[in-house]
């Protein structure tokens, strides 16, 4: 008798105690926790556009790891638009058989298999920018089908979006459509910044959001699209409009200024090295964009210098900012999690120029003795005190941490 109550008793407390184990459960999405610091991977787009494929996409994933950029924290394998062609009769979407003749799960398998994540790519309108098949509508069902794929990222575009479409409702509806289907899938908007994605991206559920337009492979200037509309990105007019936005960005959820272009041949080395030290200041994904198969050894030491990219993942995640401007000559500094600055002098000019740090524009007292250490140079430099000033050639950038 006393054995059977103290067993009820048991089982009563265990409801009780559980029950709210259980509520909150319910309430943590199963993409909580995802994105802690910028992904980092690899987009068929930048190089490829709409020629994607099964062999493509495997060939990449091996020359992630053989490269040794698997080994600094290069992760998600994305195929951008076109693997998809139509709906079959049940409004399921269906991948270009020539070009995936396994069909996608196949390939996520195989990234799966190299120990890297699989990503893909659609859109919250009618149809993709490329003309393919979007989700509007079928947001559920097409979520269901990428997590049985395996997909662990999903990047959404905004072509051919209703006039009055909402974004934030839209995003958030393609957010709790991929949590619906329990598999933890990174979320990237790709609405170009045209609704402030920065003000709730966040909220929608968005992992990163692109902050503009597209990039295109060179230093500097927008042009106009083959259809006249306005405009592609040079690598400095997107770095010009992430001024004033930096404080929306953290852990979870980044400012996105759009895929690297490094390697792609439409900029110099020094250029390429100021492009990723930029982006990596900005706490931006880095997300290669180049033929991973064959890189020279000054693209591959671009992409994997573990120093720069670890300014990138600094656990605080705190975007980095503009502290100091004269005509060309610019500083840029992000804070680090242990009290140290990464600090880029940034030339913008046509001929070499002496740059000056000074302490106050990073938030250090000018008595303070710091030292300083050079990223690319992978060098101590000593110690300084108040201010540090190095020579930076032509588009070039010095870049250093400073740490008290
Ligand atoms: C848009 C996006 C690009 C790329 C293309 C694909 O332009 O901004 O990043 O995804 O669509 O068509």
């Amino acid at each position: 008798m006393t054995n059977r109550l103290l067993f009820s008793l048991a089982v009563v407390v265990s409801i009780l105690f559980q029950l709210p184990t259980a509520a909150l459960a319910q309430q943590v999405p199963v993409s909580a926790g995802l994105a802690l610091t910028p992904p980092m991977g690899w987009n068929t787009w930048n190089k490829f556009a709409c020629n994607v494929s099964d062999e493509l996409v495997r060939g990449m994933a091996d020359a992630m790891v053989k490269s040794g950029m698997k080994d600094v924290g290069y992760q998600y394998v994305v195929i951008d638009d076109c693997w998809q062609v139509s709906r079959d009769k049940n409004a399921n979407i269906v991948a270009d058989p020539q070009r995936f003749p396994n069909g996608i799960k196949a390939v996520a398998d195989y990234v799966h298999s190299v120990g890297l994540k699989f990503g893909i790519y659609s859109d919250a309108g009618s149809k993709t920018c490329a003309g393919r098949p979007g989700g509007l509508g079928h947001e559920y069902q097409d979520a269901l089908m990428y997590a049985s794929w395996g997909v662990d990222y999903l990047k959404y575009d905004w072509c051919n979006t209703l006039p009055d479409q909402d974004a934030k409702a839209s995003y958030a509806n393609i957010r709790a459509a991929l949590d619906t289907s329990g598999r933890p899938i990174v979320l990237s908007i790709c609405e170009w910044g045209k609704n402030q994605p920065w003000l709730w991206g966040k909220e929608a559920g968005g992992n990163l959001w692109r902050t503009t337009g597209d990039i295109q492979d060179r230093w500097a200037g927008q042009q106009k699209w083959g259809d006249g509309s306005c405009c592609s990105n040079g690598m400095l007019d997107i770095v010009d409009q992430q001024v004033g936005i930096g404080s929306y960005a953290g852990p979870g959820h980044w400012n996105d200024p759009d895929m690297l272009e490094v390697g792609n041949g439409g900029m110099t080395t020094t250029e390429y090295r100021s492009h990723f030290s930029l982006w990596t200041i900005l706490a931006a994904p880095l997300i290669a964009g180049n033929d991973l198969r064959n890189m020279t050894p000054e693209i591959r030491d671009i992409l994997t210098n573990k120093e720069v990219i670890a300014v990138d993942q600094d656990p605080l995640g705190r975007e980095g900012r503009r502290v100091a401007k004269d005509g060309d000559l610019e500083i840029w500094a992000k804070q680090l999690r242990d009290g140290g600055r990464a600090v880029i002098l940034l030339n913008r000019g046509s001929s070499q120029h002496e740059i000056t740090v000074i302490w106050e524009d990073i938030g250090y007292p000018n008595h303070l003795s710091a030292a300083v250490r050079d990223l690319w140079a992978h060098k101590d430099l000593g110690s300084f005190t108040g201010k540090f000033s190095a020579p930076v050639d032509s588009h070039g950038v010095v870049m250093v941490t400073i740490r008290p």
